[in-house]
């Protein structure tokens, strides 16, 4: 197997119904909510301002749930201090919904006059604000997503975690860069005594499975790949299309969020690592759907409506898109395959069951 060409384009761009079909995010951001204020009230008073950084911060709600512990412990412990708040994601995010939001009835604007609401709009595996400057970082859901678009061939899966032999180190390697160079940019980022908390989907050692881990979400990529194949089974799209096809997305291993700073000594020098844990998550880890089990209708709505919310643009623009001739032939062969999927978890449902593991890293600048 050979990496023949990174794709082009941004993996995330245009989520699809985001705010409505992401309680699995919401769940980690209230998770981590007591531990960012925990931190923001261990801190010492910066000199100017406080800023608060969301990395990857997607259309809106959660990153408005995010920043507000943040912003309260700041109230409460640094009174008078101006706070900025910067959202950071990529050009195509739903920038006007998110800034809505802030300013908007469940926003965070009202909570004081004395907080200014910024965007930075570009990659975080570049530098996206300025150095030495933010109070504190978040990241949630977004890491795992890879630098580029992935294309090589990998006959049999659509996802990282059941990669085999070449194909599986070429994107382990690229991983790997990506998580370094994370982490680079925001020790370059974040001030002194501040932090950064990462929270996202991780992997654990699993022997039963073909890479010794088992990967959260296992059921949406192997069903994704069933579907798929029925397709180029039935002649919609061609074998080409789907063995070249990969999400460009990997879920660390506690080891693997850790090796950077075991490697790096930038890293080791420049952060503090107080946490790197991968855990079920609180409720529902076996099943994020769990509740509309005895109702497989309801099931294989929300199990659609939340892959749609964060797939739909890449399965667009790399797998089905190569297919058709024009936009409408795209979206003929989408609903197609959202057809399809949402049959299969109609009659299957649980075998399929959508597991959740929360890689945490949470780290202080020294
Ligand atoms: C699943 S959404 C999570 C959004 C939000 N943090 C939440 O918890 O709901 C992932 C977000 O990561 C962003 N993202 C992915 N790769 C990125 C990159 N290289 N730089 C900045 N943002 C990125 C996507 O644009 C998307 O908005």
């Amino acid at each position: 197997m050979t990496e023949k060409k990174m794709q082009s384009g941004q993996s995330t761009e245009g989520m699809l119904d985001y705010n409505d079909n992401s309680s699995a995010q919401l769940q980690l951001v209230r998770l981590l909510s007591p531990l960012v204020r925990d931190l923001v009230h261990s801190m010492s008073p910066p000199d100017t301002e406080f800023k608060i950084m969301d990395y990857g911060c997607g259309p809106g709600v959660n990153s408005i749930e995010m920043v507000k512990p943040a912003i309260e412990a700041c109230l409460e412990k640094f009174a008078k201090t101006p706070i900025v708040v910067c959202h950071s994601d990529q050009v195509g995010n739903d920038w006007n919904t998110l800034f809505q939001l802030a300013a908007g009835p469940e926003g965070y604007a009202q909570m004081s006059k004395n907080i200014r609401t910024e965007a930075a709009v570009g990659s975080f595996y570049d530098q996206v604000t300025s150095p030495a400057s933010a109070s504190i970082g978040t990241c949630i859901f977004a890491s795992h997503w890879l630098s580029q678009g992935i294309q090589l061939t990998s006959a049999g899966t659509v996802w990282f975690a059941d990669l085999q032999s070449d194909a599986r180190q070429i994107v382990d390697r690229i991983a790997q860069r990506d998580w370094t160079q994370f982490l680079l940019q925001r020790s370059r980022e974040i001030n002194a005594g501040g932090h950064l908390v990462v929270g996202t989907l991780g992997s654990v050692p699993d022997a039963s499975e073909v890479n010794g881990i088992a990967a959260s979400g296992r059921g949406i990529y192997r069903s994704i790949q069933v579907v798929a194949k029925s397709m180029v089974d039935d002649a919609l799209i061609s074998p080409k299309s789907l063995d070249s096809f990969l999400f460009s997305l990997w879920f660390m291993t506690e080891a693997e969020a850790r090796r950077p700073f075991e490697e790096n000594t930038e890293l080791r020098d420049a952060f503090e690592v107080i946490q790197t844990t991968v855990q079920p998550a609180p409720t529902k880890a076996e099943d994020i759907f769990q509740e509309h089990i005895d109702d497989p209708h309801t099931y294989a709505q929300k199990y659609v409506g939340y892959i749609r919310a964060f797939a739909d643009s890449t399965l667009r623009t790399h797998l089905f898109g190569p297919n058709c001739r024009t936009a409408e032939l795209l979206d003929q062969l989408m609903a197609e395959f959202y057809n399809r999927l949402t049959q299969l978890y109609e009659s299957e449902t649980n075998k399929h069951a959508c597991e959740v593991w929360h890689l945490v890293v949470v780290l202080r600048r020294k």
